[in-house]
């Protein structure tokens, strides 16, 4: 497939005689043919209601759980090409992002379309920066959640709580404020996921250093004890790093269209932005990376390996941190975090789950089970082993996936208002429950 093509474009066949972009359907129920525009390798769903056998009918719809081949939106912002391994934020691979860019300039380029002036990316990091302190109140909000609460549920709580701060959150069709409030929850995402770590281990909150770049004040708000000034080790800073611009976006996935979706209804983007990361929550989506660590840790050593593949061949656990709806090839970002983990691996020293992990993907690359279902490691099968060994919990790594997709949500979120096309998102069903019933009162009913 040509690269620079989206999964619903397509290049015409070559010696291609005809040239009408269009699609010609015969309804066999009734004789007639109907001609629908092609746009994009792509036909709108919303032609077809003109498929009926009766004028009174509802018109043809299309039938597509969980989205399989429905594009619910047009988009500039990432592009994705899961046959080739391709990911790219605004034309640029990911690749030359996690080399040579930040996070916070990568946040740019998602929610601005375009890489920044220096003068433009100053302002830009001043104003997250400015914006990392959190309201008192949040911190008596947080101190209510039982000491062995989730870090993730804690996270969504806060977040969805922050509208209740802000007001002018409301204003949604005002760029002023989408820009306030775009601060606002890059900045305010790190103190909110460290504070709630710090609260379930009982330790006093570190406020934010604003003289440390984003993933360096975060590593000082989270591990930062009774050092004056806590200096975070550059390895890990950048590692850090990196692993933020991986997971800033990744197009219309559960958690984006849950954004959209929820932000179609015109809500303010901190309760938006909370449902999406409810989204991310589930071990499907965000948190496989943890469910990856668990699998691992049931595993227990390299010689398991084969028993465990044979388990999973069978159907009855899953290879967590393999398999992806869009990639069916190495997820690209899998490979840049396998670089990572050995970098972090020397000077942490290396985890022992390593060699199960690296075990499990050479069987399962060689296996004709994983082989046929195109089944290579994700995102999340090395960031848990990278995390642990930085001396995260396991229920911290959803939230270190949920603090860099803030940037991507707020973009995908931000063109759906903005586009013109989009109202309240509002799916179709085919019912097939039961024709008119007459209540039955409750002692009639056997
Ligand atoms: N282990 C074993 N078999 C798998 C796995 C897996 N991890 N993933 C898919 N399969 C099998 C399915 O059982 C199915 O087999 P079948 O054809 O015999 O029924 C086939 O591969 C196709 O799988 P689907 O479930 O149709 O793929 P889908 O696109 O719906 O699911 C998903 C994608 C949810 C990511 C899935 O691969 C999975 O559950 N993986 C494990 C969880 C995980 O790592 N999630 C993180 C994804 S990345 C992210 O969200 C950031």
């Amino acid at each position: 497939m040509d690269s620079s093509l989206s999964a619903t474009q397509t290049k015409k066949p070559e010696g291609s005689v005809t040239s009408r972009e269009t699609l010609t359907i015969t309804d066999n129920r009734t004789g007639k043919s109907y001609e629908v525009p092609i746009t994009h390798g792509t036909i709108r769903a919303a032609d077809l209601r003109q498929i009926k056998v009766d004028p009174k009918e509802f018109g043809m719809m299309s039938y597509d759980p969980a989205f399989n081949n429905t594009a619910s939106c047009i988009s500039k912002i990432t592009f994705i090409d899961g046959d080739a391994g391709i990911l790219r934020y605004r034309g640029y691979p990911i690749e030359d992002l996690a080399e040579k860019s930040t996070y916070l300039e990568t946040a740019y380029l998602l929610l601005h379309g375009e890489l920044p002036t220096s003068a433009q990316l100053e302002n830009w990091t001043y104003n997250v920066t400015h914006h990392t302190y959190i309201h008192e109140s949040i911190k008596k909000f947080l101190d209510g959640f039982h000491y062995d609460a989730h870090p993730m549920g804690m996270t969504i709580s806060t977040i969805a709580a922050l509208s209740t701060f802000y007001h002018d959150a409301k204003d949604i069709f005002s760029a002023d404020s989408r820009t306030k409030q775009t601060y606002r929850l890059i900045g305010k995402m790190p103190t909110i996921a460290a504070f709630s770590y710090r609260h379930t281990l009982g330790m006093p909150y570190v406020y934010p250093d604003n003289d440390l770049s984003y993933p360096g004040n975060f590593l000082n708000m989270l591990f930062r004890t009774s050092e004056t000034k806590y200096r975070p080790n550059p390895t890990l800073e950048r590692a850090l790093d990196i692993l933020f611009i991986l997971h800033a976006d990744h197009e219309q996935n559960c958690s984006a269209n849950t954004i959209r979706s929820v932000g179609s209804s015109h809500v303010d983007p901190y309760s938006a932005t909370a449902a999406a990361i409810a989204a991310l929550y589930g071990p499907l989506h965000g948190g496989a990376n943890e469910e990856v660590l668990r699998m691992l840790m049931e595993i227990g050593s390299v010689e398991k390996v084969p028993n465990f593949i044979k388990r999973v061949k069978a159907g009855e656990v899953k290879l967590m941190g393999f398999g992806h709806r869009v990639y069916k090839n190495y997820d690209p970002r899998a490979r840049i975090i396998k670089r990572v983990a050995y970098e972090v691996f020397e000077l942490m020293g290396k985890n022992p789950l390593l060699e199960i992990a690296l075990e499990c993907e050479r069987i399962a690359l060689e296996d004709d089970y994983f082989v046929k279902r195109k089944l290579y490691p994700n995102v999340d099968f090395y960031t848990g082993l990278i995390y642990q060994s930085m001396g995260f919990p396991m229920t911290m790594f959803p939230v270190l996936f949920a603090i860099p997709r803030t940037s991507g949500w707020i973009a995908q979120w931000e063109e759906m208002l903005l586009d013109p096309e989009q109202k309240i998102a509002r799916p179709r069903q085919i019912y097939l429950g039961h024709d008119t019933r007459h209540y039955v009162p409750i002692g009639q009913r056997g």
